[in-house]
């Protein structure tokens, strides 16, 4: 009677660690958003929302993160295939949306299938990325960063589980010994002594502490181990710059190529900020920005304004066209900053390499302020070393050095690490 009793708890105690262990790993995997195909959803979302919506910031219209936690799916629906018919129809909530963004008209979007509609919503409830050390070039960041994030949630989950399930183990091994003991008529010496406590118990079974103690150690390793690699870290630092300056406006609507302002990035170490002298080759003739270059964040005053401020510094006077002769310098605050230890060459990896801008800065041309997109690791230099192929078509040099390096490691394509880049002393004086 009693061995089946305990079967009968093993095989609950089970059943309850496998409910644990969904349970833990529940959250990264269900999103009770619709399942479509979010790299579908995205084509879409950049094709024909992205000019009004954002993902994670208020733009014209609201941030479409969430979207499905304030409203059901059927009403997404109707709504981006006509919003303006429910709020003819008179829909409180399309009304009161309708009314928050000052009566912006939404396009309609009727050609749009609910599939499609699924994989834009899949798409805009992706959450955001967290800072990541490795920038794959090209590759998605926001998917890889996804994809530890659940792993190291899950092998916390299966360690947890695993020391529960022993310790369950322990327990019943333990009862159903006493149990026979006590069948056989064997006096234990606990009877005698009356029931120990249980953390005694515990201290007493040295199995046990050692498992618990290693579990501990990794949990805390693991967490030291994320702590550390934030030290010094700067990613996402965005200062307030004294002109609010917007990249999206200069290289992103108005298409100015990067090097027209950070023009010895091609040929120097340092990519250099622009002088003012070169903001009024434009300057003197735009004084003020276009009625529709205001946002909902910033309104065409407060841009009219921020010109008006680089005006002043440069002594600038637009009702006499002329200059005055006042300057006051403007002080950029430096976002990106490596330690003086160790040495990073622009046109190495601009005009050489042919490394692009965004590869390592970002959708800059999306960034109304500045903000620091990669990490400036040693570990992400590295990463980035290990799986860049060197441009060798049409340089001598390269060609040379190719042939006899890619004998070497028998290959046909040669990454940065190969020619050298993981050798200390190209990277630290
Ligand atoms: C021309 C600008 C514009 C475009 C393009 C646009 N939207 Fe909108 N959207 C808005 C505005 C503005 C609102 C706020 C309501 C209003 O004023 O009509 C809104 C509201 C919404 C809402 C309601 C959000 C909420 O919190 O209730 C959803 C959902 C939505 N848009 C989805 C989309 C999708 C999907 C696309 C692309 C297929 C898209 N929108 C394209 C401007 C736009
Ligand atoms: C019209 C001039 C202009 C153009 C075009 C321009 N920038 Fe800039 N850039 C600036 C100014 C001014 C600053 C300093 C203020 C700031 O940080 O926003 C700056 C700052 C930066 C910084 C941050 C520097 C730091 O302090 O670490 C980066 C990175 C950058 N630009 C990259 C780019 C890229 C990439 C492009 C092309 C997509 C580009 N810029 C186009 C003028 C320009
Ligand atoms: C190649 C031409 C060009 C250069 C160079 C240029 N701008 Fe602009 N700037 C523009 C245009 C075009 C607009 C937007 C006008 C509009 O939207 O109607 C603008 C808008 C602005 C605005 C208002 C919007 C915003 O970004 O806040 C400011 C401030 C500004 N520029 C500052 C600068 C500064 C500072 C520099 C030098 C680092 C500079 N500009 C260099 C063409 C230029
Ligand atoms: C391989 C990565 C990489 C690429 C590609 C790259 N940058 Fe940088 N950029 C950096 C790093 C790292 C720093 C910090 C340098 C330092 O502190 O010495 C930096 C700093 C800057 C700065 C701050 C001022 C300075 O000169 O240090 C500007 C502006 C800038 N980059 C613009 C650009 C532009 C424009 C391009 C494209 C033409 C570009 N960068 C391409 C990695 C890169
Ligand atoms: C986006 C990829 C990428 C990133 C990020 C990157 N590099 Fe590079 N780097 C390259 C490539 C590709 C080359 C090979 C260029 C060539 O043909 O010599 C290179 C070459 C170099 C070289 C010359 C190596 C040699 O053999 O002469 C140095 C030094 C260097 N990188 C330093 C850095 C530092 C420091 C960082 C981080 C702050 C960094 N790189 C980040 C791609 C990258
Ligand atoms: C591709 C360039 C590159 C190479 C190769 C490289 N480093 Fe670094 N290293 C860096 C950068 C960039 C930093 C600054 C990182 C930061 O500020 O977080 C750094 C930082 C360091 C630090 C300071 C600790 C830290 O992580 O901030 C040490 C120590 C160091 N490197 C040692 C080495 C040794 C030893 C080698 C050779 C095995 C080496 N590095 C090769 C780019 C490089």
């Amino acid at each position: 009677m009693e061995q089946v009793k305990n079967r009968n708890s093993v095989s609950r105690i089970l059943i309850l660690g496998i409910a644990f262990l969904l349970t833990f790993s529940m959250p990264a995997v269900a999103q009770d958003a619709p399942a479509g195909d979010a790299a579908k959803g995205k084509e879409l979302f950049n094709s024909l929302c992205a000019a009004c919506h954002k993902r994670y910031k208020k733009s014209t219209g609201p941030a479409l993160f969430g979207v499905t936690d304030r409203r059901d799916t059927e009403w997404i629906y109707s709504w981006v295939k006509n919003s303006k018919a429910m709020i003819d129809a008179g829909d409180a909530d399309a009304i009161a949306i309708f009314e928050e963004y000052k009566k912006t008209p939404m396009n309609a979007f009727p050609q749009l299938s609910n599939t499609d509609i699924d994989n834009i919503i899949a798409y805009v409830m992706e959450p955001k990325a967290t800072p990541s050390t490795g920038v794959t070039p090209g590759g998605d960041q926001a998917q890889q960063v996804e994809g530890t994030v659940i792993s190291n949630e899950l092998i916390l989950g299966a360690l947890a589980f695993i020391l529960l399930l022993l310790i369950s183990i322990l327990v019943l091994v333990n009862k159903t010994l006493k149990n026979i003991a006590k069948a056989n008529g064997v006096e234990l010496p606990e009877d005698k002594e009356g029931h120990k406590p249980l953390w005694k118990a515990f201290v007493d079974n040295q199995f046990l502490v050692i498992v618990s103690s290693i579990l501990l150690l990794l949990v805390s390793a693991y967490f030291a181990y994320g702590y550390l690699m934030q030290v010094g870290v700067d990613q996402g630092y965005q200062p307030i710059q004294p002109i609010h300056y917007s990249h999206r406006i200069h290289a992103g609507d108005n298409k100015i190529d990067c090097k027209y302002c950070h023009s010895s990035a091609r040929v120097s170490k340092t990519s250099g900020i622009p002088s003012l002298n070169v903001c009024m080759n434009c300057h003197k003739s735009i004084s003020e920005v276009a009625e529709t270059t205001a946002t909902a964040d910033h309104s065409k005053e407060f841009y009219d304004g921020e010109i008006q401020k680089l005006y002043n510094a440069v002594g600038w006077d637009p009702s006499s066209q002329s200059y005055t002769g006042e300057t006051k310098p403007v002080k950029w605050v430096r976002i990106h900053n490596l330690p003086d230890f160790a040495y990073f060459n622009h046109s190495q990896h601009v005009s050489v390499a042919g490394v692009k801008c965004q590869q390592c800065h970002g959708p800059i041309e999306e960034m109304e302020v500045v903000y620091q997109h990669a990490p400036l690791t040693m570990g992400w230099c590295i990463n980035c070393h290990r799986e860049t192929n060197v441009k060798v078509e049409g340089n001598e040099y390269y060609e040379k050095i190719h042939k006899e390096l890619s004998k070497k490691y028998g290959v046909d394509k040669l990454t940065a690490a190969q020619m050298g880049g993981l050798e200390c002393g190209k990277c630290h004086y």
